[in-house]
Formats: structure tokens, sequence, C-alpha cells
């Protein structure tokens, strides 16, 4: 099994009816996440004992999940070991993990992941756009953004948001309108 590559995968998670964009971190043969307090993945995760990386290159479904709940029919049951498991039903592959609180600190749990169960379904070319990578940067820093309201996250957000622009075509301008509108644009 190894749909992920060695470095920080940027997938959409889920866990019981919840999706949410995560980072899988493989590094030296292991699988982790760092999960911060109070998000509901976090919660669902030590609750449930899995979670399902879904491997989606949508913009306005990374917007969407970062900010929101996606309606209960986009969950899909699937058998993964010892797990009924939930994925997206757009998700292009997708593979289920046993998760482990490895540590857990003041601000975040460190999660070890055993994978159980990959499939991969319509594959699709992505061929690299700038705009695609820059709604997944604008939405990193927009979540902290609608926390911190941090005058420097918005120069980040402002930066990501003129490569968008220029160069991603009408699905990257629809996330973008959306992530202005999620975190109040001024
Ligand atoms: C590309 C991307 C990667 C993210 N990676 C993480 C992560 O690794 N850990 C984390 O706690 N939050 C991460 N976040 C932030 C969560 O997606 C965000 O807090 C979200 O609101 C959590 O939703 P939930 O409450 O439904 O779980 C990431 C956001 C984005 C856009």
């Amino acid at each position: 099994m190894g749909l992920l590559n060695e470095g920080i995968n940027e997938i959409i998670a889920t866990t019981h009816q919840n999706a949410a964009p995560m980072g899988i971190i493989k590094r030296n043969g292991k699988i982790r996440m760092v999960l911060y307090h109070g998000s509901h993945t976090a919660e669902r995760v030590v609750s449930g004992g899995w979670v399902v990386a879904n491997f989606i290159f949508d913009p306005v479904l990374y917007v969407t999940t970062a900010f929101d709940d996606l309606p209960a029919e986009v969950f899909i049951d699937e058998k993964a070991g010892e797990f009924t498991v939930e994925r997206l039903s757009s998700c292009e592959a997708w593979a289920a993990y046993k998760a482990k609180v490895e540590r857990s600190t003041r601000q975040s749990l460190l999660i070890s992941l055993l994978p159980v169960r990959e499939e991969i379904g319509n594959l699709a070319l992505h061929p690299v756009n700038r705009g695609f990578n820059s709604i997944i940067d604008a939405t990193v820093h927009g979540t902290r953004y609608k926390v911190t309201r941090d005058k420097g996250l918005l120069d980040l957000i402002e930066y990501h948001a003129g490569i968008i622009k220029k160069c991603g075509g009408p699905r990257e301008s629809e996330a973008l309108a959306l992530l202005f509108d999620y975190i109040d644009y001024p």
C-alpha cells in the first residue's frame, strides 16, 4: 500500500460524517498526522480510531471542507479491516488508516497511522497549476487568519490571491471567492 508520497500529503481527511483538509506526514517509513486540539477531526480520530485520506483535486472542496460541513449523502461507507470507515463520493482514490494517539501536548495530538485499505477509482491527470497550489496555501492561512486576524496572514492570502487570479481556472476563482467569504475578507 503506498498512495502517499514521502513528505506532507495535503489530503481531505474523513472521519465519521466529517471532512477537513489535513496533512499526512510520511517520513522514514512512518505515517503520522499532527492534529490541533479543537477540530472535529481530532475529536473523531480519537473516538473512532480511524481516518480516511481522500485524494481529490477540486479547489472548491478544499475551501468548503476547511470552513464548513458537507451533506451526509457525500459520505460513503466502506469496510476497512475491523472498521466501517467513510470516504467522500467524489474522491479519485482513498486510503483508510487505523489511528492511534502517539503523543498529546497542550496544543496538538501526534497521531500514528497504520494503512488498512487503499482503493483507486477514477484517476484523472492534473497538470501542475500554481493557482490550485495557491488555493491550498491560502486556505491554510485562511483557517488561521479566521481565528487570529493576524495582518501578516492576510498579506500572505493576498499574495496567493494574485497567483490564483493569474494562473487558476474558473474553479480556482470560485474557490477564492468562497475563501474570501468565509474569512470575511475586509
Ligand atoms: C491544506 C490544509 C492542511 C491542513 N492541515 C492541518 C493539519 O495537519 N492539522 C490540523 O490540525 N489542521 C490542519 N488544517 C486546518 C483544518 O483543516 C481546519 O482547522 C478545519 O477547520 C478543521 O475542520 P474540522 O473541525 O471539521 O475537523 C489544514 C488546512 C488546510 C487548508
